[in-house]
């Protein structure tokens, strides 16, 4: 259907006080896909006292990854992260433009979850600890546990070590960061709150102990880690990054990959383990990984059936479901006018809940991704780590976290949801991820840690 580009933007029904924030505070996958099939590719929705402009669909997942850098930026609507996390100048996802190609270059592969690869010994022991001090054959709560599995990988990733004695402080400040500063479906005010405060100032510390502790070393050494890199990109572009900025910046992969990596696994492993027939692939998929001592890059990748429900949870459940920015031009889309200076959000996950391109779109179904369907390819509609110049620089960490975690749960112990038919029940904290009723126990171990390489057996 032609349309006039005077059309007026139609509006989402919401509360005259709160406008549309309970459904976006606590589903806004579904809320955002529901409005996209009732008024169109264009709409606003309204947050407190945030006006936003939502642009969803596949034309709007195609215009972000074309013509993203021209017609958005990101820097607007983040504006403030550096400042919450001690730094003076705009973080990687604040900048556009130039800077921002420069950045990412330059931390791109810090990011890539190279380092982490070279410490996969570490990874799988610090995993197997964490697993083995959870208390035997009584239920406990998946997805707050899954956080400090996820926190302790990203530790050695961020820091070389394990943040054991921060962690509550990091997951308590990185939800509320995402709440308020990102997502902004909790009011400024929270951040004067004292809870909030003493987190942000350990979690400053902390990064700033990282910084005078580290020694200098060549990143191109085969060690090099992702403090060697910020270090080096802070002597190569003072101006991008000052020392604040660098010390901020080890925080990064924390505000990035935290949450993110919790929701996705903690959903993995629900759905792990409702189906006996995927649990039995997945253990033996871990028991394959394992195979030879310690899994490496290709036998945590011969994970198959683990990636395809991974990439099944990414579609049903995205952590990111929507880009937050700000036009930068005026321009035309779908037949509407997008004025400049609209703080907008691109739904980017909309199409993943399209039956056109995704049938049955509500079904977990893991065989989409199977080499004769790959609904996945089909042209702009799966996008869960997002589209244009800001399209995640994590994934394969991501790739990582969660094959680390769930190759070592399932290789070394004998794990069971309780009760074994617990319906999922969604929660924001502050990402998608299941409730507290889906509980796990692990009842038993079934192998041990293999030996270190080079280590020479007891007599
Ligand atoms: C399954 C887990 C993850 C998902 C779904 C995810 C999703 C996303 C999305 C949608 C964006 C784009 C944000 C935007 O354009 O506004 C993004 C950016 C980013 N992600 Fe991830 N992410 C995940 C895990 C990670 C991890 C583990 C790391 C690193 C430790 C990471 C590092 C980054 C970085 C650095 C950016 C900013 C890139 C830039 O601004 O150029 N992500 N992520």
């Amino acid at each position: 259907m032609a349309v006039s580009s005077t059309m007026t933007i139609p509006v989402a029904p919401g509360s005259p006080i709160v406008g549309n924030m309970l459904p976006m505070l606590t589903a806004m996958g579904e809320f955002l896909t529901k409005q996209y099939l009732r008024l169109g590719p264009v709409f606003r929705v309204r947050v407190l006292n945030h006006r936003l402009l939502v642009l969803a669909g596949p034309e709007a997942n195609a215009l972000m990854k074309k013509q993203g850098h021209r017609l958005f930026t990101s820097g607007a609507a983040m504006q403030d992260i550096h400042q919450v996390l001690g730094g003076d100048n705009p973080t990687l996802i604040e900048l556009d433009g130039p800077d921002h190609r420069t950045m990412r270059a330059g931390l791109k592969d810090g990011y890539s979850g190279r380092t982490l690869y070279a410490q996969m010994e570490k990874l799988v022991r610090s995993q197997f600890h964490l697993l083995e001090s959870w208390p035997l054959r009584t239920p406990i709560a998946a997805f707050p546990r899954v956080k400090r599995l996820v926190s302790s990988l990203l530790g050695y990733m961020a820091t070389n070590q394990e943040p054991a004695e921060v962690m509550d402080d990091l997951i308590y400040f990185f939800r509320a960061l995402v709440q308020i500063h990102i997502r902004k479906v909790r009011p400024a005010s929270m951040k004067y709150l004292p809870r909030y405060v003493a987190s942000k100032r350990t979690v400053h510390a902390m990064a700033r102990r990282i910084w005078d502790e580290h020694h200098v070393r060549d990143y191109l050494e085969r060690d090099g880690d992702f403090v060697d890199l910020v270090r080096k990109f802070h002597a190569e572009h003072p101006r991008l990054m000052n020392e604040r900025d660098a010390v901020a910046a080890l925080i990064g992969p924390f505000v990035a990959g935290m949450d993110t990596a919790a929701s996705v696994t903690s959903f993995l492993l629900y759905y792990i383990l409702r189906d006996p027939e995927l649990h039995r692939a997945v253990v033996a998929e871990a028991d394959l990984a394992f195979a030879s001592g310690f899994p490496d890059r290709d036998s945590l990748r011969g994970m198959v059936q683990t990636r395809h429900a991974a990439m099944e949870i990414l579609r049903l459940h995205p952590p990111a479901p929507a880009l937050p920015r700000t036009s930068i031009a005026d321009f035309e889309f779908q037949g509407y006018r997008i004025p400049r200076d609209e703080y907008c959000i691109i739904a980017n996950t909309v199409t993943h809940h399209l039956p056109q391109y995704f049938p049955d779109p509500q079904r977990f179904n893991a065989g989409r991704y199977s080499p004769d369907r790959q609904e996945h390819l089909q042209p702009n509609v799966y996008c869960p780590y997002g589209l244009g110049p800001h399209t995640c620089l994590g994934a394969t960490t991501a790739d990582l976290l969660y094959l680390v975690i769930t190759a070592v749960l399932f290789r070394h112990f004998h794990v069971e949801m309780q009760p074994p038919d617990q319906a999922l029940h969604v929660v924001m904290n502050p990402l998608p991820g299941p409730d507290d009723r889906f509980r796990i126990a692990i009842i038993g171990t079934r192998y041990p840690l293999p030996r270190s390489p080079g280590r020479t057996p007891p007599a």
